[in-house]
């Protein structure tokens, strides 16, 4: 055997095991041979929250945590934020490629013909309540959307899960403008296939009478903001549309699941999160007693800190920048000058110093969101609409990788043994 192993001795007997090391891991399942009897289970690893656990192999995104470092397929995220269009950035995370003008010209053409919905998600749309959040609509109509493909179940046949990355890369602009149009009670804008993307995107949301005026660096703002949110390796809601898609359901119902994971607060949630902190601190003069509040342990400073980032995230720095080009056009966001002020003091202080907490990717861009004219509550919307094409990749590398399975994690229980039922006279 090589020396690409690592020695086991198990004090409980005294044996000794040798497991082979690969690409920095050594197999769980490895584990398994160590036991103390022949009716023992055999050794497993306790991961909660999976802190230290690859559960797949994955050639999509690279993350450097402790450098700062984000590549998809390769691909510095500053180059492709600065140079490429999210239709482009979409193809180079699902087809492993930056696509030759062939190639874009047929991914936008399909995206471009796929981005009506049924009229009946209209009726679902109108049916929830007046004050329902975006989030909660975004997930139930995605979902929807299985009912209307059913042959999106055909999971296995590689045409069809083109098609059904084709449906959901082209619906989803349509769906998150129809939120929006709906929370606001504003008559449906269907989708123009003479815009881009992006302008069509816009034109949904914000046109009223068919009246739109595009501004172009707020629409290449939000465009690098949708870059960069494409992709962030195995995060929560991407776990979620893995394992959820794992069980061989379609896409539209695990990416529904993706969507869920995202609107929690820890997760793409953080982007309200970060305003409504910001509106509680209200003024500068607050600001400290804040920071003594969370260092007490007295909630959080939200869009700081990451599972991954050890140091500033790379997302966060390009977004400081598209902010200052956006409120050069709108004018600058008064919440703006608070949140730089909480960056400095928490970046000096040696709370968030020592537990290295830095400024993460929703910390900006909520403030860029409302200063583009989106409601609080939908902001998370967004971030769901440019992790789309990083779920759709995900999910096809899941499908095709022969190693995976139905995801199904094991347990350590700590409940009671085997005991007798109990009539109920006889409970206390
Ligand atoms: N404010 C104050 N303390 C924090 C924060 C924070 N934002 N984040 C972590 N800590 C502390 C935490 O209390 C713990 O301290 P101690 O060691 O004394 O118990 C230590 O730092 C490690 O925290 P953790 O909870 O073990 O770290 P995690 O890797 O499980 O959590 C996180 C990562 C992103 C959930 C967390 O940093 C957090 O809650 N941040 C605020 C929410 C947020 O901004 N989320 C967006 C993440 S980026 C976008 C995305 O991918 O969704």
């Amino acid at each position: 055997m090589s020396n690409e192993t690592l020695s086991v001795i198990d004090n409980r007997t005294g044996k000794s095991y040798e497991l082979p090391i690969a690409d920095g891991t050594v197999r769980a399942i490895d584990l398994r041979q160590i036991k103390t009897s022949d009716d023992d289970f055999g050794l497993m690893t306790y991961d909660p929250a999976f802190t230290n656990t690859a559960a797949c192999k994955s050639a999509i995104t690279y993350i450097d945590g402790d450098r700062g470092i984000l590549r998809y397929r390769g691909y510095p995220i500053e180059e492709l934020a600065d140079r490429a269009s999210f239709l482009e950035v979409s193809y180079l995370l699902s087809e492993g490629e930056l696509p030759t003008q062939a190639q874009l010209a047929k991914w936008t053409h399909d995206i471009q013909y796929h981005t009506y919905v049924h009229t009946n998600i209209i009726k679902f749309l109108e049916g929830f309540r007046y004050d329902a959040h975006p989030m909660g609509m975004l997930l139930g109509v995605v979902g929807a959307l299985s009912t209307f493909y059913p042959d999106a179940k055909n999971v296995h046949d590689p045409e069809n899960r083109y098609i059904q990355r084709v449906r959901l890369m082209a619906k989803i602009p349509t769906l998150a403008a129809f939120v929006f149009r709906q929370t606001r009670g504003l008559p449906f804008e269907f989708p123009r296939n003479d815009l881009d993307y992006i302008g069509n995107y816009v034109n949904m949301t914000f046109s009223i009478g068919g009246q739109h005026k595009p501004n172009p660096v707020l629409q290449r703002a939000l465009e690098i903001l949708l870059i960069l949110h494409a992709d962030h390796e195995q995060n929560c809601s991407t776990s979620a549309v893995r394992g959820v898609g794992s069980s061989g359901v379609d896409p539209f119902s695990a990416i529904s699941a993706g969507i869920a994971a995202l609107y929690g607060p820890l997760h793409g949630g953080a982007n309200e999160a970060v305003l409504r902190m910001l509106d509680e601190i209200g003024e500068k003069k607050n600001i400290p007693a804040f920071i003594e509040r969370v260092k007490a342990g007295e909630g959080r400073l939200m869009g700081f800190g990451h599972r991954v980032y050890k140091s500033y995230d790379p997302r966060a720095k390009l977004i400081k920048r598209v902010a200052d080009e956006v409120f050069a056009e709108t004018g600058l966001n008064p919440k703006l000058e608070i949140a730089v002020e909480l960056e400095r003091i928490a970046l000096s202080d040696e709370y968030f110093i020592k537990r290295k907490l830095y400024p993460n990717v929703d910390f900006y861009s909520g403030l860029i969101y409302q200063a583009m004219g989106y409601p609080t509550d939908y902001f998370t919307v967004l971030f769901a609409m440019g992790r789309m094409p990083g779920w759709l990749a995900q999910w096809e590398e899941m499908v095709t990788d022969g190693e995976q399975k139905i995801a199904r994690p094991r347990q350590v229980f700590t409940g009671l043994e085997a005991r007798p039922f109990l009539p109920i006279e006889q409970r206390k």
